[in-house]
């Protein structure tokens, strides 16, 4: 080697070092340096809470975070040793196979479940949202089938819940998944932002919106309404275990205690090895029930029970009172 080329090669290797430098000395995450940091190689969500821990606070703990941890989809899934369960619960982000198709199953981060990079990140790496923002750190990019109905049915039309959305009057309304499921909340630093907790099935709030209970008594008779008036699907949707009852009994005069609870109807659709009918309420629908009053009759009571599986019985966790009702007879 001549000691031009020697020279040379000093030079190159001492600028590498030079631009490694640079690079490492280039601004940190919270100098909000823009640009550079869309560079970033996203690869756990416990990244994004270090600037979003408002939304990392309301996503961990839901049923999105421990879809993968969830003891009730442990036990069905024996332990995920049935290998089709883990696409959904331990998914890779949905664009890698394009929303709206099957997604594919990932092995890393079990305690992330469906996280900030299965909704958020794209093949290419960078962060997906509603507005472009080039001047934050994560330079998300504007992509409107991040925030669309069709982003959660790439998981959610299993059981049908989008196709019911899709043919009900909230989809001709255009109030979408996120009207319901992502209200507006106030950030701390900023603007309005959208809650990430996603409350359903096991929220008494939410359960309490999906519909109007009544009862009323006519010509001898209990009659008794469910109509589905703030479910934006079916009541209930999607997993076959759910159940909504509604149930009466009849108090007599005598001073006798009350009768038993009796089941007047149940909502659900059934398992697949299950005989009967898919009685799961459509949005808007109403269902009335009737039953002959007794005689002798002091007062009539009726109630409707969530049930997070066919087998929860009054009392349990898995069961939620949802409304009671009460009618003294004259
Ligand atoms: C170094 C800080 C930082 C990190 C790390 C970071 N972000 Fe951001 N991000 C911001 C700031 C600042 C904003 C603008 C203010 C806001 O919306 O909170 C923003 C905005 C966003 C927006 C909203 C864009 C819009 O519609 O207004 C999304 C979505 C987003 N980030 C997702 C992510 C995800 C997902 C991750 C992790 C993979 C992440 N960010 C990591 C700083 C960061
Ligand atoms: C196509 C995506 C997908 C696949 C595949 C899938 N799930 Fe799910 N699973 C979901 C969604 C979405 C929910 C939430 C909706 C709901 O609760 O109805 C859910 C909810 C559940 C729940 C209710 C959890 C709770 O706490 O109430 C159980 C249990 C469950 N899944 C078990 C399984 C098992 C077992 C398998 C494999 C046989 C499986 N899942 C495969 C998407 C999927
Ligand atoms: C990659 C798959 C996937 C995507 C995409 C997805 N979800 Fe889910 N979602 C799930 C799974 C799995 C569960 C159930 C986890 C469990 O209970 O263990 C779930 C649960 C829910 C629940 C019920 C929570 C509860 O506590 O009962 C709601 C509501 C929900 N998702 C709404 C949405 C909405 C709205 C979107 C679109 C913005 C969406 N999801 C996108 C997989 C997904
Ligand atoms: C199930 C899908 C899903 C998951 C999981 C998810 N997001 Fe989002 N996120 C959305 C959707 C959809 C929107 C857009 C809502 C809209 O404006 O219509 C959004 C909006 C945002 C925004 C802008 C609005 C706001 O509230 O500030 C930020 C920031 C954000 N996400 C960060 C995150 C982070 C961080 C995580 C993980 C802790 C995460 N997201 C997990 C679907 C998801
Ligand atoms: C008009 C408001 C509204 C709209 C629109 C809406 N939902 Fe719901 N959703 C509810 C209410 C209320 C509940 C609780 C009652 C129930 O389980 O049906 C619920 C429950 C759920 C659950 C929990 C089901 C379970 O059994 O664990 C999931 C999952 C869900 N919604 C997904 C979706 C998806 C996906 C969309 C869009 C295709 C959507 N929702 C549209 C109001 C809405």
């Amino acid at each position: 080697m001549s000691p031009a080329v020697r020279i040379g090669l000093a030079i190159a290797v001492l600028g590498a070092v030079g631009v490694a430098a640079v690079w490492l000395a280039r601004p940190g995450p919270h100098a909000g340096g823009g640009g550079t940091e869309s560079r970033r190689h996203w690869i756990s969500s416990r990244q994004c809470q270090e600037c979003h821990a408002e939304v990392w606070d309301e996503w961990h703990g839901s049923h999105h975070q421990i879809s993968y941890l969830n003891p009730e989809v442990r036990k069905l899934s024996d332990e995920f040793r049935v290998k089709e369960c883990q696409a959904c619960h331990l998914p890779r982000p949905i664009f890698e196979t394009g929303i709206g198709n099957r997604t594919l199953p990932r092995i890393t981060r079990p305690d992330e479940g469906v996280d900030c990079l299965t909704c958020h990140l794209a093949p290419d790496g960078q962060i997906l949202a509603r507005r472009a923002r080039p001047d934050v750190p994560c330079a998300p990019r504007a992509d409107a089938r991040a925030s669309a109905v069709e982003a959660c049915e790439t998981c959610h039309n299993q059981h049908g819940t989008t196709d019911q959305w899709r043919a009900s009057e909230w989809a001709r309304k255009g109030t979408t998944c996120n009207d319901c499921h992502m209200p507006e909340v106030q950030r701390r630093h900023g603007g309005k932002g959208r809650e990430h907790v996603f409350h359903g099935a096991h929220d008494a709030a939410m359960l309490r919106k999906a519909g109007t209970f009544r009862a009323e008594v006519h010509d001898g008779e209990l009659r008794m309404t469910l109509t589905n008036t703030g479910a934006g699907h079916n009541f209930p949707t999607e997993e076959r275990h759910r159940a909504v009852d509604i149930v009466y009994r009849f108090v007599p005069r005598d001073g006798a205690p009350p009768a038993e609870w009796t089941r007047a109807w149940r909502f659900r659709q059934p398992y697949r090895d299950e005989p009967g009918e898919n009685t799961q309420l459509p949005a808007g629908a109403s269902k009335e029930v009737r039953v002959a009053i007794p005689p002798g009759t002091a007062r009539v009571q009726a109630r409707l029970w969530y049930r997070l599986t066919p087998f929860s019985v009054d009392g349990d966790p898995g069961s939620t009172l949802l409304d009671e009702k009460e009618i003294p007879l004259p």
